[in-house]
C-alpha cells in the first residue's frame, strides 16, 4: 500500500500539520524540518493525493490560464510570470490554449470547473463569453490578463493597446515615411483592432501621411509572410515605405517575405511590430517593437486574481501598463521628418 501523510511524518519524526506546511506553505517550516520530511518522502515514495485534498478544503492548489496562441512567446513570457508568482503562493498553474477558437476556449473553461481551480486568468478571443460568466457565477474567481475587461465586473491587466499603436505609428511618421501600412488579426482580437486605431490616431494627427490596412487570418509569422509577399508582389510606386505588424511574429514574416524578394529593409520598407518577444532583437535585421512588459502582466495579473479568491466582495480593477516603444535597425531613419502632436 502507497505511503500516507501520516507514514512520512511518523518517518520524519514531525506532526502530520509540519508535513502539510511543507508541502503549502514552505515558509513556515524550519530548513530542517523540510530537509526531513523531503528525506521521508523519497525513502518512502510518497505522493500527494490531491484529489482528497481537493475533496475535503473544496478547491485544488492549481490555477487555470488561457491564453490565444502558446506559439508566441509573449504568451509564454506572461504565463511565466503568472507562474512565478503562484509558485510563491504555493500554487500551480495549468495552461490552455485557444488557439484563437472560441470552442476551445470554452471546453477549458469546463475543465478548470471540473477541476476546481482556486481562479483562472484568462485572455478571451472575442468579448467574455456566457461560459466564462456562468463560470464566475458558480464561485470561480477570474481575472482578465493581456486585454482590459469591456465588463467592469471583471478584473483585467492588459497594456494600453491604442497608445502602443500610436507609439508605432508615430515614429514611422517622425522616420520619415509617409505611406504606412497596417497589418495584422484576426480583427476578433481586440488588442489588434486598438493598435490599428492608435496607429490610425497618429496618421490622422500628420499631414501628408497615407494609411492602408492589410488584414491576415492570424497572428503568426506565416501570415506576415503572406503580407510580405503581396507587398512585394505590388508595382514598386505601389508599396507603402513602412509596415507596422500588430505583433512580433507577424512582423518577423513580413521581414521573411521581403527580404526574400530582394527588398532591402529599413531603405525601401521600415517594419516595426508589437510586443518585443526575445527574437525580435535576434531577428536578421533587429526588429523594431512596442514592448509589453508581459512577465509583470502575468505576475500582477494573478495577484489580482489571488486577492479576489481572498475577498470574492472585493471591487474588480483594470489595471492598464504603459507601452514603451522599443527602436532597433528595422526602422532606421529614413530622413528628418516633422514632429508630431499625440
Ligand atoms: O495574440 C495577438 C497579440 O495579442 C499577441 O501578439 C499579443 O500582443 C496579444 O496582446
Amino acid at each position: 500500500m502507497s505511503a500516507n501523510i501520516r507514514d512520512v511524518a511518523e518517518k520524519a519524526g514531525v506532526s502530520v500539520g509540519t508535513v502539510s506546511n511543507v508541502l503549502n506553505h514552505r515558509e513556515k517550516v524550519s530548513p530542517d524540518a523540510v530537509r526531513r520530511v523531503r528525506e521521508a518522502i523519497e525513502e518512502l515514495g510518497y505522493v500527494r493525493n490531491d484529489a482528497a485534498r481537493q475533496l475535503r478544503v473544496g478547491r485544488s492548489s492549481t490555477v487555470g490560464l488561457v491564453v490565444l496562441d502558446v506559439r508566441n512567446p509573449f504568451f509564454t513570457d506572461l504565463a511565466r510570470g503568472a507562474e512565478s508568482e503562484a509558485a510563491r503562493h504555493g500554487l500551480s498553474v495549468i495552461l490552455g490554449n485557444s488557439d484563437d477558437d472560441v470552442e476551445r476556449e470554452a471546453g477549458y473553461l469546463d475543465l478548470f470547473e471540473e477541476q476546481r481551480v482556486r481562479g483562472i486568468l484568462i485572455s478571451p478571443y472575442r468579448e467574455i463569453g456566457p461560459h466564462l460568466r456562468r463560470l464566475r457565477a458558480r464561485g470561480t474567481p477570474a481575472v482578465l490578463v493581456d486585454r482590459r475587461s469591456e465588463d467592469e465586473q471583471f478584473s483585467s491587466v492588459s497594456v494600453d493597446d491604442d497608445h502602443g499603436g500610436w507609439l508605432a505609428a508615430n515614429h514611422l511618421i517622425e522616420t520619415g515615411r509617409r505611406r504606412i501600412l497596417f497589418t495584422g488579426g484576426p480583427f476578433d482580437i481586440r488588442q489588434i483592432v486598438d493598435r490599428q486605431a492608435g496607429a490610425r490616431r497618429a496618421v490622422d494627427g500628420a499631414d501628408g501621411v497615407a494609411f492602408e490596412t492589410l488584414p491576415t487570418p492570424g497572428a503568426s509569422v506565416a501570415d506576415g509572410r503572406s503580407t510580405g509577399d503581396a507587398i512585394a508582389a505590388r508595382p514598386r510606386q505601389d508599396r507603402p515605405d513602412a509596415v507596422f505588424a500588430a505583433n512580433d511574429l507577424i512582423a518577423m514574416g513580413v521581414l521573411q517575405g521581403l527580404a526574400g524578394r530582394g527588398i532591402r529593409v529599413p531603405d525601401e520598407i521600415a517594419i516595426i511590430g508589437f510586443d518585443d518577444i526575445v527574437f525580435a532583437s535576434a531577428a536578421v535585421v533587429p526588429l523594431s517593437s512596442v514592448r509589453q512588459p508581459s512577465q509583470l502582466m502575468g505576475e500582477t495579473a494573478l495577484r489580482v486574481l489571488l486577492e479576489e479568491i481572498d475577498d470574492p466582495t472585493s471591487a474588480a480593477r483594470q489595471i492598464v501598463f504603459e507601452p514603451e516603444l522599443v527602436v532597433r535597425a528595422s526602422t532606421a531613419s529614413a530622413m528628418p521628418g516633422p514632429a508630431t502632436g499625440r
